[in-house]
C-alpha cells in the first residue's frame, strides 16, 4: 500500500528571529526528509508555523515599544521569510494564533473538562497594583537565593542555572514597571490531571514501536519521576482566552502556551484546507485514513511535550487524531563552543546568514554536521573548511573539470556514452545508502553518503583524464555528465539551489530532478547523444571562503563580550 506523510517541524516562538542552531534543530531535517519523499514519489504534508503565545512573546513586543498583535504579525513574515529564503519547503506555514487554532484549543478543553480531567485550584501568585494584573513567573525578577545574581527570574536563575519558583527570590519586582510593590494574592486556575492520565498515557508510550530508544526513554523519565497535575492557564492579556463559561475572578485567563501550542499542527493544517473538512482530515483521521505515516521534528527540550503532555491531552479529550509514528528529537548546536544569543549578538541568525553566504553553504554545512545523537558545535573556520573542502574542492570541482573539457573539446555536445559496470555498481550502492539513510531519518550520516558519491565522480574523471585527446575521451565526458544529472537527483534534498544550476547546466528541467528517485537514478540517468547544451552559462558553482572573511566574521558575531 502506498504511504503519504505527514511531516510537523516544532512550530518556532514568535520572539525574535531565529538562529542556524533552530534550523538544524528542525526545519532543516524536516525539509530534506519532505523533499526526499517527495522525489520517491510520496504524497506529502509539510507544516509548520509560529508559536505567538506566552509571556516571551508578551514581553518581546512590550521590549519593541509595539502592541503584541502588531508584533506577532510582523514577526510571522520576517520569520516566514526566514525560511523561504532557506529554501524549506513548507506545504504550508501558518500561526499558533489563528481563529482556528482559538477554536481547536477551547475544544479540546472542553472536552478535557467534560470527561472529568481538569480540576480548578488556587495558588497564590505575584499581583503588581502598579501593573493592575497578576504577574506570571517570567514576570517577576529578583536575587536568586542560590548564587546571589541580582536579575534572576521568577522560573529560572540565568547566573546558577537552577530552577526557581517566584516565591524564592529575594527582592521580587515586576519586571513591567520594575516597582518592588508587589504581594502574593491568590488567584484561581485551570489544571490538567495528569496522573489521572498516567495509565493510558504509559500504555501509549510502551507501544510505541516505531520511535528510537532515546525518545521513548525521555518519554518513560518524564512519567517515571511522577506526573503531576499541570496548571494549563495563564493571567496573560495576550494568548487563547479560555471559553466564557470558565472564566472566573477579575482576571481574564488564557491558555498555557503548551496547551495551545502543539493544537497549531492541526489548526496550522485546517488553515492550509482552508477549512474544507475533508481536506484536512485526511491527514489526522487515524480511524478513517489508516496510510498516513507522521513524522515530528523537533529539538530535544520539545520532546516531554510531544511524547506525553500533548498526547495526553488528545487521550483525556477523547480525540483520535493522528499521532506521531516516529519522532526526531535533535541535540543542540552550540555556537563557538557556547550558547547562542540574541541579545549579546552571539551566533548566526538566519536573517543576516545569507547576506554573506548562499543557502546551500549553510543546508551542506548544518547536515553534514547535523547534532542528531550528539551535540554539535559551529565555528566559522570549520563551516569555511567544509565548504572549500567538500563543495568547492568535491563537487565544484568535478562539475567544472567536466565542462572545461566538454566545452573545449566537444563543442558542448554530447559524445556517445559508453556503459561503464563498474562504475554504475559503485555509483548504485552509493545511490542505495544515501536513499536508505534519509528514509531512516540520518542526516548526517546521510550527508557523509552525499559527499562520497561526488568523490566517485572525481576519481572517475581523474582516471580516464578526458582533457587528453584519446578515443575514450568523448565516452568519459559523456559518462560524467551523467553523473551530473546522478548528483543532481542526489543532492536535491540537501542543497536544492545547487542541484537546480546543475540541472540548468544539463538542460534537464527540475521538475524531472524532483520527480527522480535517488536509488536507481544512475541507469535511468541517460542523456541524449549528441544534443548541445548550453555553452555560456556560469560552471562555477560555489566562491572560496577566505581566511581574513573567516576572521572578520568570528569577531563580528562572537558577542558582546569577545573580548573577556
Ligand atoms: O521550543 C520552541 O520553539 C517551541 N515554540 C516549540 C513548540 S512546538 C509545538 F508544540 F508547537
Ligand atoms: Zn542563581
Amino acid at each position: 500500500m502506498s504511504q503519504r506523510y505527514l511531516i510537523t517541524s516544532a512550530l518556532p516562538y514568535i520572539n525574535g528571529v531565529k538562529h542556524i542552531g533552530n534550523l538544524i534543530g528542525s526545519m532543516l531535517p524536516a525539509d530534506v526528509y519532505a523533499r526526499y519523499l517527495r522525489q520517491e514519489g510520496h504524497e506529502v504534508l509539510f507544516i509548520c508555523g509560529t508559536d505567538e503565545h506566552g509571556a516571551p512573546a508578551e514581553l518581546a513586543a512590550q521590549d519593541a515599544n509595539e502592541p503584541v498583535a502588531e508584533y506577532c504579525q510582523k514577526m510571522f513574515e520576517v520569520q516566514k521569510k526566514c525560511y523561504e529564503g532557506f529554501c524549506i519547503s513548507f506545504d504550508y506555514f501558518g500561526r499558533t494564533s489563528a481563529p482556528s487554532n482559538h477554536k481547536l484549543s477551547a475544544d479540546i478543553f472542553d472536552s478535557l473538562y467534560e470527561r472529568g480531567f481538569i480540576e480548578e485550584k488556587c495558588i497564590s501568585q505575584y499581583y503588581s497594583p502598579v501593573d493592575g494584573r497578576f504577574l506570571p513567573d517570567r514576570y517577576v525578577e529578583g536575587t536568586c537565593p542560590h548564587c546571589g545574581f541580582e536579575k534572576a527570574r521568577g522560573d529560572q536563575c540565568d547566573g546558577c542555572g537552577r530552577l526557581l519558583d517566584p516565591e524564592e527570590l529575594i527582592r521580587p519586582y515586576s519586571v513591567l514597571s520594575k516597582s518592588y510593590d508587589i504581594f502574593l494574592k491568590q488567584t484561581q486556575h485551570y489544571f490538567l490531571n495528569l496522573p489521572k492520565l498516567e495509565d493510558s498515557i504509559t500504555e501509549w508510550v510502551d507501544t510505541q514501536n516505531g520511535w528510537s530508544d532515546i525518545v521513548r526513554g525521555v518519554a518513560q523519565k518524564w512519567i517515571k519521576d511522577g506526573l503531576q497535575a499541570r496548571c494549563i492557564t495563564r493571567d496573560l492579556n495576550w494568548g487563547i482566552e479560555l471559553p466564557e463559561k470558565y472564566q472566573k475572578g477579575d482576571t481574564r485567563k488564557v491558555f498555557y502556551v503548551w496547551f495551545d501550542a502543539p493544537n497549531g499542527y492541526i489548526s496550522i493544517t485546517q488553515d492550509w484546507a482552508a477549512g474544507e473538512r475533508a481536506k484536512w482530515e485526511r491527514w489526522w483521521k487515524p480511524e478513517k485514513f489508516d496510510d498516513v505515516f507522521y513524522v515530528q521534528f523537533m529539538a530535544k527540550d520539545n520532546l516531554p511535550f510531544h511524547t506525553v503532555f500533548w498526547p495526553a491531552m488528545l487521550i483525556g479529550a477523547g480525540m483520535d487524531v493522528k499521532k506521531p509514528d516516529d519522532i526526531k528529537g535533535m541535540s543542540w548546536l552550540t555556537y563557538e563552543k557556547g550558547k547562542f544569543s540574541t541579545s549579546q549578538k552571539r551566533g548566526v541568525f538566519l536573517d543576516e546568514a545569507l547576506s554573506f553566504f548562499p543557502a546551500d553553504y549553510w543546508r551542506y554545512y548544518l547536515l553534514a554536521n547535523c547534532p542528531e545523537a550528539n551535540d554539535s558545535d559551529f565555528t566559522f573556520e570549520s563551516f569555511a573548511a567544509t565548504v572549500n573542502k567538500d563543495l568547492i574542492g568535491v563537487l565544484g570541482n568535478f562539475v567544472n573539470r567536466t565542462f572545461t573539457v566538454f566545452r573545449k573539446s566537444f563543442n558542448s555536445e554530447i559524445p556517445h556514452m559508453v556503459e561503464d559496470k563498474e562504475l554504475q555498481e559503485k555509483c548504485e550502492r552509493v545511490l542505495c545508502e544515501i536513499s536508505e539513510l534519509l528514509a531512516s531519518r540520518k542526516f548526517r550520516q546521510a550527508t557523509q553518503k552525499l559527499r562520497a558519491l561526488w568523490v566517485l565522480g572525481n576519481e572517475y574523471i581523474t582516471e580516464k583524464t578526458p582533457w587528453v585527446a584519446q578515443p575514450s575521451s568523448g565516452p568519459a565526458i559523456a559518462q560524467c555528465l551523467n553523473l551530473m544529472r546522478v548528483f543532481a537527483i542526489a543532492s536535491a534534498p540537501f542543497i536544492p539551489q545547487v542541484a537546480q544550476r546543475i540541472a540548468a547546466l544539463l538542460n534537464i528541467s527540475w521538475e524531472e530532478i524532483c520527480e527522480a528517485p535517488i536509488a536507481g537514478c544512475f541507469s535511468n540517468a541517460m542523456l541524449a547523444e549528441g544534443s548541445v547544451l548550453p555553452h555560456d552559462t556560469d560552471t562555477v558553482l560555489f566562491n572560496k571562503i577566505e581566511d581574513d572573511v573567516v576572521d572578520a566574521l568570528t569577531q563580528q558575531y562572537s558577542g558582546n563580550n569577545a573580548a573577556q
